[in-house]
C-alpha cells in the first residue's frame, strides 16, 4: 500500500535531514563550527575536497565544476540544504548552484568587508583572499561598495592554505611565510584584516601576532552560519530534535591523518 505524505509530513522529514557543508579542503571547518554554535541540533555532513586542493589558483571551470559535483555528492546524501564553506567556490559557483537548485536553500561565504569597513570613519582594511577570489567579479562589486567608506588593500595569498591543510598552524615556516606577505602592509595604518578564505581563522593566531594586537581580525563564519540558519528557518525546515547533533566528514583524501586533522580543527582553540 502506498501511504501519501502531506506536504507538512514531508517537511517534517526533511526537517531532519542533515545540512551539507563543503569546502575545498578543512578550511570550511572554521564555518562548520559557527553552524554548530547557532544550530547544536543539526546534523551534519562536511565534504572536504582536499585531493584538489587548492581551488584558488585553478579556473574558474575547474573550480565551478568541483563545486557542482561536491553539491551533488552532498544532495545524493540527502542534504536539506547546502553551505558553501569555501569564499573561493561561492564566488565561482553559488549563484549557478541556486539556478540548479531552485529552492534549496544555499547559502555560500564571502569575505567579511561590511563589518570591517563600517568599524570606524575611513578605516584601513587588508583582506586576505585566495587569488581566485579577488579577481572574481563578485569581490569587485563588493569592494566598490565600500571604496568611498575605507580604504582597502586587497592581498591574495597564494600558498597560505596549503599549511592549514597540513596541519600546521603554527610553526616557524608559517610565521615566516606570514611576516613576509604582511610586511608592505605592517607600514600602513591597518585597523582590521578580513579573512576571506575559511582555512585563514585557523592562522588567526600568528596572523595576529605580526599585525599586532590593535588590528581586528574579521571572519565571514559566523554571519554565514546565521544567515543559513534564518534560511533554513524561512523553509520550516530547522531540526525539530532537541538532542545535539552529529558531524559526519567526508574528505576525497579519505586518509586517517585527513580525519583526524578534521576532528582537531573542529574542536581546537582559535
Ligand atoms: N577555503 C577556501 C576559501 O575560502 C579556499 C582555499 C583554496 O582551496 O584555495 O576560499
Amino acid at each position: 500500500m502506498c501511504v501519501m505524505e502531506n506536504t507538512d509530513q514531508l517537511t517534517e522529514r526533511k526537517a531532519r535531514q542533515p545540512v551539507g557543508v563543503f569546502d575545498s579542503g578543512v578550511g570550511g571547518i572554521s564555518v562548520l563550527r559557527e553552524l554548530i554554535k547557532v544550530m547544536p541540533n543539526e546534523d551534519y555532513i562536511y565534504l572536504g575536497d582536499s585531493k584538489n586542493a587548492p581551488y584558488g589558483t585553478k579556473s574558474l571551470e575547474q573550480v565551478r565544476e568541483l563545486s557542482f559535483h561536491n553539491a551533488q555528492v552532498l544532495l545524493e546524501q540527502g542534504a536539506k540544504g547546502l553551505v558553501v564553506a569555501c569564499n573561493t567556490a561561492t564566488s565561482a559557483a553559488v549563484r549557478l548552484m541556486r539556478g540548479m537548485y531552485p529552492g534549496l536553500p544555499i547559502v555560500g561565504i564571502e569575505p567579511a568587508l561590511k563589518p570591517a569597513a563600517l568599524q570606524k570613519e575611513h578605516p584601513h582594511v587588508l583582506v586576505m583572499a585566495t587569488p581566485m577570489t579577488v579577481q572574481q567579479e563578485k569581490f569587485r562589486q563588493l569592494m566598490a561598495r565600500y571604496e568611498d567608506r575605507a580604504q582597502i588593500y586587497p592581498l591574495p595569498c597564494p600558498g597560505l592554505m596549503e599549511f592549514v591543510e597540513a596541519g600546521d598552524l603554527e610553526s616557524e615556516r608559517l610565521y615566516d611565510f606570514l611576516r613576509e606577505l604582511l610586511t608592505p602592509y605592517l607600514t600602513k595604518p591597518l585597523d582590521s584584516v578580513v579573512l576571506g578564505c575559511t582555512h585563514y581563522p585557523f592562522a588567526r593566531k600568528v596572523i595576529q601576532q605580526i599585525v599586532g594586537e590593535n588590528v581586528t581580525i574579521f571572519d565571514g563564519g559566523a554571519g554565514t552560519a546565521r544567515e543559513m540558519r534564518r534560511r533554513l528557518a524561512a523553509a520550516g525546515l530547522l531540526s525539530p530534535s532537541e538532542t545535539a547533533g552529529t558531524v559526519t566528514f567526508e574528505n576525497s583524501l579519505a586518509t586517517e591523518e585527513e580525519l583526524e586533522l578534521c576532528q582537531r580543527l573542529l574542536h581546537m582553540d582559535i
